[in-house]
């Protein structure tokens, strides 16, 4: 559905995606985890055309087999108005909060697909019902605020369903939710997929939320993709020091359990020391470098390239190349 090859999106001086490279099937679902400031969001742009202005990207992009790159805006637009949406990481500023929710997801259908008022009312209504929102009807009416968390996502939801997506990008659609609430989200996320066999690309620094609701699994830090395969895999054992120490970080996650010893107590955490450095004091090699526990002499200066695993994943750190 869609393929990105060596992508990199630059500011002044610094990089906040370094070539990426990573594609999603039909019907796929594929997780993006990593810490805060490791370019997850901005991935989630690029395959939507919206990087900031001021920002430089290269590499290529092929979206449903049409080749994007350098594409000007209108053909972007379009593209966002047939075959890809994304819900976007501030479920409040996605919503108008002086606008009824039945006149925000007609909207798009007035203006995008040529529907009339009456077609487009059904329509919404339709798409409420699909995702799960009870009594439609009344919430056509309504305002954002008169609605819980978990509703207004689902409004969200119904919203990037307009244009009949072929690739959903959420990014970090359960974050502001219950636990519970999030669990019906994933559910309802990957229901929509494998239904309408749309991509879906899901975002998240909960690694929970990502067990759950993706098959595949791409682990971001400082803008690269460090380590990535099948979600179970990757998960029970991942092979990169970054990944590892973000599992560690995280105890308890829904159905796997790493971070918890094999009768199920959780293990002391171990956290990984420091932050995310700014983009422009990154390590030109490994960009982890600096707060690798294993660090080798020559990590900082030398990059890493992508180990590939035996069993169809990738890690790209030097221990790997070394046999370790
Ligand atoms: N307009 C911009 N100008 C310069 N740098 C930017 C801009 N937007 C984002 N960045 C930088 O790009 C990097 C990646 O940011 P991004 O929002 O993609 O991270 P993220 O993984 O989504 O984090 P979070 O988990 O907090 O949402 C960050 O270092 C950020 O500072
Ligand atoms: S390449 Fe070096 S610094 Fe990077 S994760 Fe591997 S061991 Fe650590
Ligand atoms: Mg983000």
């Amino acid at each position: 559905m869609i393929a990105l090859s060596d992508v990199s999106v630059g500011f002044d001086g610094a990089r906040a995606l370094r070539d990426v490279t990573l594609s999603v099937a039909r019907g796929e679902r594929l997780g993006i985890v990593g810490e805060s400031g490791s370019g997850k969001s901005m991935l989630g742009l690029a395959m939507m055309g919206m990087v900031p202005d001021a920002a430089r990207i290269a590499g290529e992009i092929v979206l449903d087999g049409t080749a994007m790159s350098g594409a000007p805006e209108r053909v972007w637009r379009r593209a966002r108005a047939r075959k890809v949406a994304m819900i976007f990481q501030e479920p409040m500023a996605a919503l108008n909060p002086l606008q009824r929710l039945g006149e925000t997801v007609m909207e798009p259908l007035l203006v995008h697909q040529g529907l009339g008022r009456s077609a487009a009312r059904a329509r919404t209504l339709e798409l409420f019902d699909e995702v799960g929102i009870p009594d439609p009807e009344a919430r056509l009416r309504q305002y954002p605020h008169e609605i819980s968390g978990g509703q207004r996502q689902r409004v969200l939801i119904a919203l990037s369903l307009t244009c009949d997506p072929a690739l959903l990008i959420a990014d970090e659609p359960t974050t502001a939710l219950d636990a519970h609430v999030a669990l019906r989200i994933i559910e309802l996320l990957v229901r929509l997929a494998d239904k309408r066999r749309m991509a879906l690309v899901f975002i998240s620094h909960d690694l929970a939320a990502v067990a759950r609701a993706t098959e595949r699994i791409a682990v971001m830090y400082g803008g690269e993709i460090v380590e990535g395969g099948p979600t179970p895999a990757v998960l029970a054992a991942p092979r990169h020091p970054y990944t590892r120490g973000l599992l560690g970080a995280r105890p308890g996650i829904g159905g796997q359990t790493p971070g918890r010893d094999a009768d199920g107590r959780r293990k002391r955490l171990p956290t990984i020391p420091g932050s995310v450095p700014p983009l422009s004091l990154l390590p030109a090699g490994c960009r982890f470098a600096g707060r690798c526990a294993v660090e080798l002499s020559h990590c900082a200066a030398v990059r890493p390239e992508p180990y590939r695993l035996p069993d169809g994943r990738f890690a790209a750190c030097h221990l790997l190349g070394a046999g370790t």
